[in-house]
């Protein structure tokens, strides 16, 4: 994944797009470039951060004339992070400047077929077959010669495109990776994300799929990539430019902790109302009393909200109910018919599995709701039912606002289908809506308390493995608290069901590998109380996050962080948070860059390799 930028306008543009890389550079870091155009043309790009590329410019740049400008900050895919293999990408002449995110799965054919028509070519990436083919067809139209060259290329990719001798004029291009316009007045914007855009603009179009757009100062043209016209959609972004910045806090991660408590009361407006959960967003309800099962697809932290979605509507109802990573799910038979919901769980919407597995589970005729943070993203626009999160931007690449908000969200949607399946009756629903709403308030509180988990960091901030055990709605915390540790501290970490402990896993218990034991399911605790004691029978530490009337598991502990008495179906959403600063707080130590943990970006939107088809192809292949 890469953040793209783009500008037309009179404003200071190398600033402007510096800004907007700096606000995209959790979705890749590892090399950035600008080129600007007008009377003048300049173009920086380098290895690295954001910072060393603002560093080589202030050494070279000099005021000019400028009247557009694009950026990209890089993942790298195709050819390795290095100065040359860095975007903007050129054709031959250094006519033609592209920045590029996703994958040009046919780009080796391309190329070869352009060296023997005389093409030289200078970096490995697959991107700078763009302005080589765009330069195949360019007679000064730029935007023809894009549309021709756009049908060529197979595979995901965001666009953003200009030549030097239309200097007024910018193209933009979308194929299953996400560009948004920006529209403000006498200037357009370009971006791969809405952070980028909300210091200038909050009225966007969000391209779609295979659209190709004509970007001037002041207008936006949109056609199909048979070159029709396609009418433009105006939304309005209700993100303030504040939830996008950090606030005084010294990463974007602690910041998006800190504020769930509020986030969580965004995720509850107007969904409940008298001791009711209303969804008022859920269109099709008679499909919902019908509906004879259900599967949560989802990848990483969202595919663990999912898991306690699984568990509260397996509690539920009495229809089987079944949770998939969506890079599974896609390939896999899964034994779905219009009778089928398929929930997809995403913060961004654009995770490239889930989309997969959205449009499998449209094909094959069942009906799909999407759980999303994005509004306007793919899962948001191609779902027939929508549920939004109301988590606001998240920048950190670890997840940990959308995954509580992704939780509630789940828990109302439980409450509300198993009302109309008529297994949950009024007694219930008054007395889970009023758990429901201490929820945001225990949060808070629970985060006021982190001095607990800035000690137990301290004590494993030098040991090299973890584990994390819990049982039934305590399970996917495990998994989640085990996920944090690793993906922002390196710190080794394995989520387990606790009763799994004794087939395996106690193998490797000792003193210096902790156990972070999960409870709060009042079904098993005395079960997890004697998983604890089988742990510290092989002299292994336990620290437990524990409800706080579970006295047992305290009393077996080394030491416990209290969580507050509520429903086991609200606890998830307020034990993971220990978990989260535990995570933090390691990785801080550990002088890591929290924010931007190594091989990892924000969220996944291309598939590597070349794809294999889907499930429904190879139904095809195998009957
Ligand atoms: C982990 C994390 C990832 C994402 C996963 C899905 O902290 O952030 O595991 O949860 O990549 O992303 P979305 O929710 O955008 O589909």
């Amino acid at each position: 994944m890469c953040g793209i930028v783009g500008y037309i306008g009179d404003k200071d543009i190398l600033s402007l797009l510096i800004d907007g890389l700096k606000r995209l550079e959790y979705r890749g870091y590892d090399s950035a470039g600008v080129a600007l155009c007008g009377k003048d043309f300049y173009l920086m790009k380098t290895k690295g951060r954001i910072s060393l590329l603002e560093e080589k410019i202030k050494n070279s740049y000099t005021n000019g004339n400028y009247s557009i400008g694009i950026g990209q900050t890089r993942w790298a895919t195709h050819g390795p992070p290095s100065d040359i293999n860095a975007h903007p990408h050129f054709d031959c002449k250094k006519e033609i400047i592209v920045v590029h995110n996703g994958i040009i799965e046919n780009y080796d054919e391309i190329k070869k077929d352009l060296i023997k028509r005389g093409h030289i070519f200078q970096s490995e990436t697959d991107t700078e077959v763009i302005p080589h083919l765009i330069e195949e067809f360019y007679n000064g139209d730029i935007f023809e010669a894009t549309i021709k060259a756009v049908k060529l290329l197979k595979g995901s990719f965001a666009l953003a495109i200009f030549s030097k001798r239309e200097s007024d004029k910018l193209v933009a291009v979308r194929k299953e990776s996400p560009l948004i316009i920006g529209l403000g007045k006498n200037e357009t914007f370009l971006a791969s994300d809405i952070p980028a855009l909300l210091p200038h603009t909050k009225s966007v179009v969000i391209l779609k799929d295979g659209e190709i757009a004509l970007l001037k100062k002041d207008s936006v043209k949109v056609v199909n990539l048979q070159g029709e016209d396609v009418e433009i959609e105006t939304m309005e972004i209700n993100w303030s430019i504040e939830q996008a910045e950090k606030k005084g806090y010294k990463h974007f991660m602690l910041k998006e902790i800190m504020e769930q408590g509020d986030i969580l009361k965004d995720t509850l407006r107007g969904r409940i109302k008298n001791g009711e959960v209303l969804l008022s967003e859920i269109k099709d309800v008679e499909f919902l009393k019908n509906v004879k099962n259900i599967h949560i697809v989802a990848c990483g932290t969202a595919y663990h909200a999912g898991l306690i979605g699984k568990y509260i509507l397996t509690d539920i109802l009495d229809i089987p109910i079944k949770c998939d990573v969506a890079s599974e799910f896609r390939y896999e038979n899964p034994n779905i018919n219009k009778d089928s919901l398929v929930i997809l769980v995403s913060q961004s919407g654009e995770t490239a599995d889930t989309i997969a597995s959205l449009r499998l589970a449209k094909n094959l005729g069942a009906k799909t709701l999407g759980v999303v943070n994005v509004n306007g993203s793919t899962i948001f626009r191609e779902s027939d039912e929508v549920l939004q999160i109301y988590a606001g931007p998240e920048i950190a690449v670890a997840s940990t606002k959308a995954y509580v908000a992704q939780i509630l969200t789940l828990l109302l949607f439980s409450i509300f289908i198993g009302k109309i399946k008529g297994v949950v009756h009024k007694d219930f629903e008054e007395y889970i809506v009023r758990e429901i709403e201490r929820v945001p308030e225990l949060v808070s509180k629970v985060l006021q308390e982190n001095e607990k988990p800035k000690e137990i960091s301290q004590k494993i901030v030098n040991l090299d493995n973890a584990f994390y055990i819990g049982r039934l709605l305590d399970y996917p915390t495990a998994l989640e608290g085990a996920l944090k540790l690793k993906e922002i501290s390196y710190l080794h970490a394995e989520g387990y069901p606790a009763g799994e402990l004794k087939h395996g896993p106690l193998a490797l218990i000792e003193e210096k590998v902790p156990t972070f034991a999960i409870s709060t399911d009042e079904r098993v605790f005395e079960k997890m109380q004697s998983n604890i004691k089988e742990v510290k029978a092989r002299k292994g530490k336990v620290f437990s996050i524990v409800r706080e009337d579970f006295k047992g598991i305290i009393e077996e502990s080394d030491e416990s962080i209290l969580i507050p008495k509520t429903h086991m179906y609200t606890s998830p959403i307020i034990a993971v948070v220990p978990l989260q600063l535990i995570a933090y707080y390691t990785a801080d130590l550990r002088g890591l860059d929290v924010d931007k943990p190594r091989n990892l970006a924000k969220s996944v939107t291309v598939e590597w390799g070349e794809r294999n088809g889907s499930w429904s192809d190879s139904f095809r292949w195998t009957r």
